[in-house]
C-alpha cells in the first residue's frame, strides 16, 4: 500500500506517509485541482463510455458550484458540497467502450459498479493504480475479454469483486486469494480455466465459479490436467497453510515471550520508568517548539518536570501512548505524551510533526512541541486542567459537581465543531479514528479540546491499514462502528459513529460499554441499549434522570435523536460531522455559545442554498 498512497496527494506538500485513506485530501490551493481531477474522471466516463448519450441529460457539467457532481445520477461524494467522488454506480444504462484509464482521476473512489453494460476490451493491467482504494468493484455482465490481471491482487481493500458474465479467459491469478478482505468473489459465466484461488479469509460458493471451461481445485473438484497448474495451486495452498501455521507458532511464542518479559519488567522496574533512565544520556537534546511563547526547553527540563516520567505523574494511558503531567520550574504545567512504539525514522517523525504542529483550532488541544531521544518520541501539549470528558461523566470523585445540561450541550456542540473542522476544513484532512470521551479534554472553562488527532498514523511503520485493523484495534471498545468489522477501512462516518456514542454518554450519563440503568439481563453496550429502547418506543427512558424536568426536556430529547442518527447501523445514513455540528448548534441556539473566532462563511453560490453553511473557517488565535 505504501507504494500507492502517494498518488492521492501527488499535488500536495504534505509528507506522503501522513496521508492514507485516513487523512484524506488536501485542501486550499490543491482544492480546485484535486476536485478538477474528479470532474475530469466523470467527464471521461461520459465522453468515452456513453455513445448513446444516456448521461447527457443526467450529467450536466455546465456548473461551477462546488459539489455539483455529487447530485449526478449514480455519483456519491464524500461530502455533498465537495467534488470528491466516493462511489460511482452506473449499472445497466447502456455504457459502451473500453474501461477508461481516466477513472484514476476519481482518486478517492471506493466503489465502482459498471455492471450490465457493454464494456469491452480488457481489465487494465494497472487497475490497482487506477482504483487504489476500491472496496467494491462490480464489472459483471459486460463484454470484458482477456485475462484477469494479477494487479487486481494489489487492490488490497477489495471486499466485493464481481466479474461474472463476461468473456474472460485464462487462469484466475492465484494471488487474488491473498486479498484478505474479500467477502464476495464471482466469475460465473466466463471462459476461465485452471485452479481457482485459495482465499485466505473467504469461502466462495461453487456456483460463483459455474459455467467456465475448466476451473478446478477447492471448492471445485481437484485439478488433474497440466501438472504445472496443479503445482501452482498446491504451492500457493501449501504456502498459505504453512504461513498460517508459522504465524500461529510465532504468535503463541510471542505471547509467552511477551508475558515473561512484561512480568520481568514489572519485577525489575517498580517505578515503571526504567526506559527514562536509558535516555538520560541524551538530556541535552532540545525540544522543537511550535510556539515562540513557550521558552526553549531541553529533554532535561522535561525529565525534571515529570520527575523522570514517574508513575505518579501519569494522567492517562491509551493506545497512542502514556501521558504525563509536567510541572516546569516557572510554574507552567504541560502534558507530555510518550508515544507508544512508533517505528518511523526520526526524519519521517519530524516531518509528520511539522504538519501536525500546523493543525490548530480552538477545539483541539494545542501541540506545543516535540522531541526525539533515541527510540523515544515525546509530544508536548498544553495541559487541560479539567481532564477528560470521560472522567467528568463517569468517574466523579466525592463532592464533584454533576455537569448540568447547558454545559453538556456546550461540550457536544464545540467538540462537534472540532471534529467537523478536522474532517472538512483542515489541511490535511484528518480522520481521528479513536474518538471517545477520553480523547475530549476540558480546559479551565470546560471548553472541550480534542486530543490525539493525527496520531493513529504514527503508530505503525508502513501502513496502518492492515496492521492496526487486523489487530482489531480500531478505537476504544464500545465506540467502533459496525462496518469496520467488514470493511476495515477508516472513514469519516466511522468517526461520526464513535462521536455519536460520546453524545449518548453526554445525554444518558451511561458508560459506552456498560449501562447501569438497564435491566440486569441486558448484556449489550450503550448503543444496543438505546437501539432496543427505540424499538420499544421508550427512548425517553434513556435520558439521564439528573437532566429530566429541569426545563430542558425538549432540547435533551432532540440531542438524543441526533446521537441516535450518528450511531445508525448504515454508515451512509449517518450525518456528516459537519451536519452533526449544524444540528447540535441549532439545538443550542438560545445559549450564546458562539465565539468571535468562528467565522461562518455562507455559501454565496446558488441562492437556493444560501441557508446552507458550507465552510467553517476557524482562525487560529494562538
Ligand atoms: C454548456 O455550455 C456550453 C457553452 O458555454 C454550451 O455550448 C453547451 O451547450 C452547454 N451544455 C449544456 C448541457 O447545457
Ligand atoms: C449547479 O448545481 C447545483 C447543485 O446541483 C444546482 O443547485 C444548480 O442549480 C446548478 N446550476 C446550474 C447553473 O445548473
Ligand atoms: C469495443 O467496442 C467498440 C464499439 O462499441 C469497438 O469500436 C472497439 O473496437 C471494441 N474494442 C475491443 C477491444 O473490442
Ligand atoms: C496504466 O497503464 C496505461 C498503459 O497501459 C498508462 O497509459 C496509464 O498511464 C497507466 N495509469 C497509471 C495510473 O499508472
Ligand atoms: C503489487 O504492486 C507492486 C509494486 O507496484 C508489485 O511489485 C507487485 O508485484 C504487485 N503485486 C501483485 C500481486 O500484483
Ligand atoms: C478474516 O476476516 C475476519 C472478519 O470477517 C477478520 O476478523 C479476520 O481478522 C480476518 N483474518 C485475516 C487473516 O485477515
Amino acid at each position: 500500500m505504501a507504494v500507492l498512497l502517494p498518488r492521492i496527494v501527488s499535488n500536495s506538500k504534505a509528507p506522503s506517509f501522513l496521508v492514507t485513506a485516513l487523512i484524506l485530501f488536501l485542501l486550499t490551493e490543491p482544492l480546485s485541482q484535486a476536485a478538477q481531477s474528479d470532474v475530469d474522471c466523470l467527464r471521461a466516463i461520459k465522453d468515452t463510455l456513453d455513445p448513446l448519450n444516456k448521461l447527457a441529460s443526467l450529467w450536466n457539467f455546465n456548473n461551477s458550484t462546488e459539489g455539483y457532481i455529487c447530485k449526478f445520477t449514480g455519483v456519491e461524494c464524500w461530502h455533498e458540497n465537495e467534488n470528491k467522488v466516493l462511489n460511482i454506480r452506473l449499472p445497466d444504462i447502456g455504457l459502451k467502450g473500453e474501461f477508461p484509464q481516466a477513472i484514476s482521476g476519481c482518486s478517492s473512489m471506493t466503489g465502482l459498479d459498471l455492471s450490465s453494460n457493454n464494456i469491452n476490451g480488457t481489465i487494465p493491467t494497472n487497475i490497482s493504480k487506477l482504483l487504489p482504494f476500491v472496496t467494491s468493484l462490480d464489472l459483471s455482465s459486460n463484454e470484458l475479454s482477456g485475462e484477469i490481471p494479477v494487479d487486481l491482487a494489489n487492490c488490497s481493500f477489495l471486499n466485493i469483486l464481481r466479474l461474472d458474465n463476461n468473456q474472460l479467459t485464462g487462469q484466475i491469478p492465484p494471488q487474488i486469494g491473498l486479498l484478505n478482505r474479500i467477502k464476495t468473489f464471482s466469475v460465473t459465466n466466463n471462459r476461465l480455466s485452471g485452479p481457482v484461488p485459495q482465499f485466505i479469509n473467504a469461502s466462495v460458493p461453487v456456483e460463483n465459479y459455474a459455467n467456465n471451461i475448466g476451473l478446478c481445485a477447492k471448492p471445485l473438484p481437484p485439478c488433474i490436467g497440466p501438472p504445472k497448474k496443479t503445482h501452482t495451486a498446491a504451492i500457493v495452498g501449501a504456502a498459505v497453510g504453512g504461513l498460517t501455521f508459522a504465524a500461529l507458532g510465532v504468535g503463541i511464542g510471542m505471547y509467552f515471550f511477551l508475558h515473561k518479559v512484561s512480568r520481568r519488567k514489572r519485577e525489575e522496574d517498580p517505578l515503571g520508568n526504567k526506559w527514562a533512565r536509558i535516555i538520560k544520556g541524551t538530556k541535552r537534546i532540545k525540544l522543537s517548539m511550535f510556539e515562540s511563547t513557550v521558552s526553549k526547553m531541553s529533554l532535561n527540563d522535561l525529565m525534571k518536570a515529570t520527575n523522570d516520567f514517574s508513575k505518579e505523574n501519569i494522567i492517562g494511558t491509551g493506545r497512542t501512548g502514556t501521558t504525563y503531567k509536567a510541572l516546569l520550574e516557572d510554574g507552567t504545567s504541560l502534558m507530555v505524551k510518550r508515544l507508544q512504539d512508533t517505528q518511523h525514522s526520526e526524519k519521517e517523525f519530524t516531518s509528520e510533526m511539522s504538519t501536525l504542529g500546523k493543525v490548530k483550532h480552538r477545539n483541539l488541544v494545542p501541540l506545543l512541541g516535540f522531541c526525539v531521544a533515541k527510540k523515544e518520541r515525546f509530544l508536548v501539549y498544553k495541559l487541560m486542567p479539567n481532564g477528560t470528558l470521560y472522567d467528568k461523566l463517569h468517574s466523579l470523585n466525592e463532592g464533584d459537581k454533576i455537569m448540568d445540561w447547558p454545559l453538556r450541550l456546550k461540550i457536544g456542540i464545540k467538540s462537534a465543531k472540532g471534529f467537523a473542522w478536522l474532517h472538512h476544513s483542515c489541511n490535511p484532512r484528518i480522520i481521528h479514528r479513536n474518538v471517545s470521551s477520553k480523547c475530549i479534554l476540558l480546559d479551565s472553562d470546560f471548553e472541550p479540546k480534542i486530543s490525539d488527532f493525527g496520531l493513529a498514523r504514527l503508530m505503525n511503520p508502513v501502513d496502518t491499514h492492515l496492521s492496526t485493523f487486523v489487530n482489531g484495534e480500531f478505537g476504544d471498545y464500545g465506540y467502533v462502528a459496525p462496518e469496520y468489522a467488514r470493511t476495515l477501512v477508516a472513514t469519516p462516518k466511522g468517526d461520526v459513529y464513535s462521536f455519536g456514542v460520546v453524545l449518548l454518554e453526554l445525554v444518558t450519563g451511561a458508560k459506552p460499554t456498560f449501562v447501569k440503568k438497564a435491566p440486569e439481563s441486558f448484556k449489550g453496550n450503550l448503543v444496543e441499549w438505546v437501539t432496543q429502547l427505540t424499538a420499544e418506543s421508550k427512548l425517553h427512558d434513556a435520558i439521564d434522570e439528573f437532566l429530566v424536568g429541569k426545563g430542558y426536556d425538549g432540547e435533551v430529547f432532540q440531542f438524543l435523536k441526533v446521537a441516535c442518527n450518528c450511531v445508525g447501523p448504515a454508515h451512509k445514513e449517518r450525518p456528516t460531522m459537519f451536519e452533526v455540528y449544524q444540528l447540535l448548534r441549532a439545538i443550542g441556539q438560545r445559549y450564546d455559545f458562539t465565539t468571535e473566532d468562528d467565522l461562518l462563511v455562507l455559501s454565496d453560490e446558488g441562492s437556493n442554498r444560501a441557508d446552507h453553511v458550507e465552510l467553517i473557517v476557524a482562525r487560529d488565535r494562538a
